[in-house]
């Protein structure tokens, strides 16, 4: 199956790209793995004529934004994400009517439809920086709720809080983590932002999936406690296969991320199937906020 991607990767002048939950053996047969701003970035200046991008709805949404020339595949067009069904268009636009107006700071978790109502994007490895970039007294930030609240908690910007959530990290609590912290009490605990609250006040380093494999790589302790999707860590032991790693918790599963398999992938490549493109009217204004981001 492997050698059959390869030929058809060549055939169809084609990229992989991978997020860093995607199952091992996705990962493998990826040319590149990472969050979702390197991920964005990366299929802004591929000259591939392909994109086939093993994520979820809103990464090949991305993709299709930044690079309208080429194909985007997603090999399995059910693969979504809950947070980012969480808001729609309509809903936002009816939310802004009772403010008065103020920069929109939306989340790349996000449908293309939001995303050009707004005014930038952030990912959860930039958004202070991107909120501090406006230079606004009021923002509005869409559409998770956890990450909007760690935002304001390192800004002095009022920061208008969407209610939608990541229900795989929302799930995490104090308990289970204090738990994980005295079954391995010299490991470090890491977490990511779309965790709650009183998850992040439990550490220091907070960061987004690529920024974790950089500061375990980068840190002195040998054992961690990983408080995002399970999937992470596959990377980050492969980057680090001398340090432990453990999970927050086993309950951190996102099964969206789990959909795509090496024969979808195949399938996908060999009919050019689940193409994903985003209406020029949408992608126009949703790429303005994408490259905001992308330029800050
Ligand atoms: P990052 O990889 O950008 O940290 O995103 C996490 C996530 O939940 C993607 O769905
Ligand atoms: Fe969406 Fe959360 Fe799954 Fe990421 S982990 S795709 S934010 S549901």
């Amino acid at each position: 199956m492997r050698q059959k991607i390869k030929e058809l990767l060549k055939k169809r002048k084609a990229i992989i790209l991978a997020h860093n939950y995607q199952p091992p053996e996705i990962q493998e047969i990826a040319d590149l793995c990472g969050d979702s701003l390197e991920l964005s970035i990366r299929a802004s200046m591929t000259d591939a004529e392909v994109i086939l991008f093993c994520g979820v709805h809103f990464m090949a949404e991305t993709a299709s934004i930044l690079s309208p020339d080429k194909t985007v595949l997603l090999p399995r067009k059910d693969a979504g994400c809950p947070m980012a069904d969480m808001i729609t268009p309509e809903s936002l636009k009816a939310r802004l009517d009772e403010l008065p107006p103020m920069p929109v700071a939306t989340y790349v978790n996000s449908p293309a439809s939001v995303k050009a109502l707004s005014t930038i994007c952030c990912t959860s490895a930039n958004a202070i920086e991107v909120v501090k970039s406006l230079d606004a007294k009021e923002v509005m930030m869409v559409p998770d709720r956890n990450l909007a609240k760690y935002t304001a908690s390192h800004t002095t910007t009022k920061i208008h809080i969407w209610d939608g959530y990541c229900p795989i990290h929302d799930i995490l609590t104090p308990k289970d983590v204090n738990k994980a912290k005295q079954a391995h009490p010299d490991a470090v605990f890491m977490a990511h932002p779309e965790c709650r609250p009183e998850v992040l006040k439990l550490t220091g380093n907070i960061l987004s999936t690529s920024g974790m494999i950089r500061f375990a790589r980068e840190s002195k302790s040998r054992s961690f406690i990983v408080g995002t999707e399970v999937g992470m860590l596959y990377p980050l032991k492969k980057a680090n296969p001398d340090k432990n790693f453990y999970p927050a918790s086993l309950s951190m599963e996102c099964s969206d991320m789990k959909k795509i398999t090496v024969e979808d992938v195949a399938r996908s490549l060999e009919f050019m199937e689940g193409q994903i493109k985003v209406p020029e009217h949408i992608r126009r204004p949703a790429l303005k906020a994408v490259q905001r981001m992308i330029d800050t």
